[in-house]
């Protein structure tokens, strides 16, 4: 007879089972055949022997002379108070009939001092409070809830985020305006969609920048343009000598990834080239939570929302994992951009958005960012003090904001591939800038990108050290000194 499925506590379980001869040792082989295939992972837990007894129509102490032997194969752990699980790294006995092949799948950690930018400090997100947002938002949430809602997003989120983006981002914002997205990426491609729908064919783009974006772009047809950046962010002047375009794409706050701010009075010029031009300005306003050393920068949508579009993120504030963003769009861009909306993912998952609106009504987001902003920024404090007091010679900038710093290399030192080279063989993973490169990039002087939130907090400063004397090492005795 062959079972497919054992429900326990309210979870299927698949098990190839033919419990025609031995009816213990197939009930055996096929656990260690979930286990092997990776279907039962580690630290699952096992129904109980009553459970599965019931449910599989065996005796009790059938499925108990099972678990006992799995066990001392190693397969399982028996623990007081916590029940049967898979154990985390199988490792069988001697006498087991059957080695497991391969360990579960593992998340990839990458290298063990991680600086490649991009992340937060994923140990840090807010598990309790997430956990009790979304306890309440289930508690008080109506049926209608989980059905198929606004394309746009769930009205309780797109006022939270108008209330948060008028407070924490000094951006009013018309909750009508509001188009809830999975994430800056999706968000970009429905712009850049709608772009395409409306007859563009080029999109302007900060160089350096997202090494994705100019993909986005291709996707739909569109041909970039690349305006170089210096210290004050990016010149409209740059674009005007190569042409113009309907749409440039910006990251003012702290610029992605050299941490430049966009200077008043580039702001300035950028919204008057979108006027004088009819052209629209895409702020990506991806770390716009992380200022240090100054008042913070607020939107650059603020200074004219008929002509930006404003795009924000939780990828850095919570976890990337989320993909949770938004967007808000002037008028003339909220239909082309919400009817695509739909069609691309009907809506942002309902529970997230609710539990999203109860972290920002709460206030309990607002003390994360806090809390975060203060811990980064004594990463940051220390990874400067590191640097300065054993390599003066890197000069690291694009300080004053975010989760990443540019680290200016030598230019009579090594090239930058060496450098990242080198850094790695002392388990230190960074970026170099030229990964961040449009146009060719030769000539250009060395870089790294390196951001600061990803180790967790107890291994930063190790890490940071390991960085810096790394950096020390090449260096050393160089006449770069
Ligand atoms: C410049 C920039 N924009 C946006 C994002 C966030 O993208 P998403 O919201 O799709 O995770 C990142 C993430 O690293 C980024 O570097």
């Amino acid at each position: 007879m062959q079972f497919d499925w054992a429900t326990f506590a309210g979870r299927d379980l698949h098990l190839d089972l033919d419990l025609k001869p031995g009816r213990r040792s197939s009930l055996e082989e096929a656990l260690r055949e979930a286990i092997r295939s990776g279907r039962l992972v580690a630290d699952t837990r096992l129904p109980s022997t009553r459970f599965l007894a019931a449910d599989l129509g065996l005796a009790r102490g059938t499925v108990t002379d099972a678990y006992d032997q799995l066990a001392a194969e190693g397969w399982l752990v028996a623990r007081q108070g916590s029940g049967t699980r898979v154990a985390s790294a199988p490792i069988p006995t001697e006498t087991s009939p059957d080695r497991p092949t391969a360990s579960p799948p593992q998340v990839e950690t990458g290298r063990c001092h991680d600086f490649r930018p991009g992340r937060g400090d994923l140990s840090s997100f807010p598990r309790r409070e997430w956990l009790a947002a979304l306890r309440r938002a289930l508690r008080e949430a109506d049926d209608a809830a989980f059905d198929y809602s606004d394309p746009r997003g769930l009205r309780v989120l797109r006022d939270a985020l108008s209330a948060y983006l008028g407070r924490a981002r000094g951006l009013p914002v018309d909750p009508d305006l509001v188009v809830v997205c999975n994430g800056w990426v999706q968000g970009f491609g429905l712009i850049a969609e709608a772009l395409r729908d409306s007859g563009a064919s080029r999109v302007a783009i900060e160089d350096p920048s997202m090494a994705r974006n100019p993909a986005t772009l291709r996707r739909f047809g569109l041909a970039i343009v690349t305006v170089p950046v210096d210290r004050q962010g990016a010149d409209p002047e740059a674009l005007e000598s190569r042409g113009s375009a309907p749409a440039m794409l910006l990251t003012p706050a702290h610029q992605y990834p050299t941490g430049a701010t966009l200077s008043s009075d580039r702001r300035a010029a950028w919204i008057g080239w979108a006027r004088d031009h009819d052209s629209v300005l895409i702020e990506d306003d991806y770390d716009g939570e992380f200022r240090y050393d100054r008042q913070p920068v607020g939107a650059l949508a603020a200074l004219d929302p008929g002509r930006v579009i404003y795009a924000g993120t939780t990828s850095k504030t919570l976890a990337p994992g989320l993909r949770l963003g938004w967007l808000v769009l002037p008028r003339r861009w909220l239909d082309p951009v919400a009817d695509l909306r739909p069609i691309v993912d009907r809506h942002t998952s309902a529970l997230d958005q609710l539990a999203m609106a109860e972290m920002i009504t709460s206030g309990a987001f607002d003390r994360h960012v806090r809390h975060a902003r203060t811990r980064y920024r004594r990463r940051r404090d220390l990874l400067l003090t590191l640097l300065a007091d054993q390599v003066p010679v890197v000069k690291p900038h694009g300080i004053a904001a975010g989760l990443h710093t540019v680290i200016d290399l030598p230019v009579d030192g090594p090239p930058e591939d060496e450098v990242i080279d080198h850094l790695a063989r002392s388990d230190v993973a960074v970026h170099g800038l030229a990964s961040y490169l449009h146009r060719n990039g030769a000539g250009t002087p060395p870089a790294l990108v390196v951001g600061f939130a990803t180790p967790p907090e107890h291994a930063f400063a190790i890490a940071a050290r390991a960085l810096a004397s790394s950096l020390a090492d090449l260096y050393r005795g160089s006449a770069l000194h």
